[in-house]
């Protein structure tokens, strides 16, 4: 092994949770073997870019840096350059083609290969390790995560839905679920730890089942929540056809179980949920919200919604306001529908609407949830919410930002508070996304 800058290693990473989580295991393995990590890009010999292949623009985004990289590998002799993550795993050639100055690839079921990856780099090869491994959920590795306070721990990796539109089966392979016993073991190293929030993650966190005597998401949910009883527990992504009222419960039960769902909903159509291949229709989708606020009444709901999928019409545009309208969910991301290719509806459907169309569809629907959020954070304008505080806010140290356990996030006056401690704030302002305060 060479010494010195070289073996330092900095690790940028895009997309979702699980990638941030993937990007812990990396760091994680690479001190294993002896490698540092770098406090910047500037002072790294090994530079990974964890990539996102969710959406066009994703992709837009890491050519962009890039470019970036290949001016940077020009001034810096030496300078490994890896893609890993969703991009490569899914596109293998075409990843290579971006840039010459790419020195190899990894996949998400590859990364125990990245110190093997490294040494071929160095022995004159361009090497890709893109294997899917369906056993592969990481056991073993104490992830090395940036934050001392929230922990993203994943239960489960991939995804069998095959949701029309989506990458995800294709960049991350089948479902497999993490041992229910190795899930509680590390829970229990990160309440020993002190750590204050803890999320499970998968793809399709709810349909988690554990490999040994097949226990529910539920189940799994309940026992985290009593193996840290200091620590806020949430959990995402969960997928409508997985929400049971076994786990409804257990959230209603347990209080430290945060009271925030995030439950996709795509469109509001059920033709157009038909067309994605969701496996639920809308009056299914209304029915887990009603069996959800009846036994939670408190409970925060956000969505995804996806404007101008194939064959959307203005009818279905209209039902999907509609249904924002109804539910009122405290947050919607919204983007517009991007074919990626080889996906269901790319091999099988016409991306018909046109861009213009889809644009401002999505725009409708923005401004709807906007007024909505809007009104939803004023109603709490006066109250006292207990608030985590996870950091210093952007514009001044002066100032604390955190989240209620419903997910709302919330600036407020320091007074002498620090992050990681729970703060009761008096509610002062809002806006469609923050809520402002002082300490009660
Ligand atoms: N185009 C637009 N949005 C997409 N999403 C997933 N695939 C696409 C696509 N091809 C959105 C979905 C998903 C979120 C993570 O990204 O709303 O829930
Ligand atoms: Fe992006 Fe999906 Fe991969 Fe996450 S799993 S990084 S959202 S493509």
């Amino acid at each position: 092994m060479t010494t010195g800058w070289s073996n330092t290693f900095y690790i940028h990473t895009f997309g979702c949770q699980m990638n941030q989580a993937d990007s812990s295991i990396m760091t994680a393995l690479l001190l294993n073997e002896g490698y540092s990590q770098a406090e910047n890009e500037d002072e790294a010999g090994i530079i990974l870019l964890n990539t996102c292949a969710v959406r066009e623009n994703a992709v837009d985004r890491i050519e962009n840096y890039l470019q970036h990289l290949q001016g940077l590998k020009k001034r810096r002799k030496g300078l490994i350059l890896g893609i890993t993550g969703c991009i490569p795993q899914y596109r293998k050639e075409e990843t290579l083609g971006l840039s010459g100055a790419i020195d190899f690839l990894a996949g998400p079921d590859s990364y125990r290969a990245l110190p093997f990856l490294i040494e071929e780099v160095r022995a004159g090869r361009r090497p890709s390790a893109l294997e899917f491994n369906p056993a592969e959920t990481y056991e073993g590795i104490d992830p090395r995560r940036p934050s001392s306070i929230s922990a993203f721990v994943p239960v489960m990796r991939g995804c069998n839905n095959m949701c029309a539109y989506c990458v995800v089966p294709f960049t991350r392979g089948r479902e497999r679920s993490h041992r229910f016993s190795s899930v509680l073991a590390e829970v229990r190293k990160l309440s020993s730890a002190g750590y204050r929030e803890i999320t499970l993650l998968g793809q399709n966190v709810n349909s988690y089942s554990d490999p040994g005597e097949g226990r529910s998401f539920a189940e799994l949910l309940g026992a985290v929540s009593q193996e840290a009883p200091a620590a806020r527990i949430r959990f995402t992504t969960s997928h409508p056809k997985d929400i049971s009222e076994a786990l409804v419960r257990a959230i209603a039960e347990r209080p430290n179980i945060c009271n925030h769902i995030h439950l996709p909903v795509q469109s509001g159509s059920s033709r157009v949920l038909a067309q994605m291949n969701r496996g639920h229709s809308i009056e299914e989708y209304r029915e887990k919200i009603a069996l959800i606020r009846s036994v939670i009444p408190r409970v925060a709901l956000s969505t995804d919604i996806i404007a101008g999928f194939c064959g959307e019409e203005e009818s279905d545009h209209q039902s999907t306001l509609q249904l924002l309208s109804d539910i009122r969910f405290d947050l919607a991301y919204t983007f517009f529908y991007s074919t990626r290719p080889g996906t269901l509806a790319a091999r099988t459907l016409a991306d018909d609407v046109p861009e213009e169309v889809k644009k401002r569809r999505l725009q409708e629907i923005i401004d709807l949830q906007n007024s909505i959020s809007s009104e939803i954070y004023q109603q709490a304008v006066g109250s006292v919410v207990e608030v985590l505080a996870e950091s210093e806010s952007r514009r001044s140290s002066a100032q604390l930002m955190g989240r209620t356990d419903t997910n709302r996030a919330v600036v407020f006056e320091r007074q002498g508070h620090h992050p990681g401690e729970l703060v009761d704030v008096v509610i002062t302002g809002a806006t469609s996304a923050t809520l402002t305060g002082r300490p009660a």
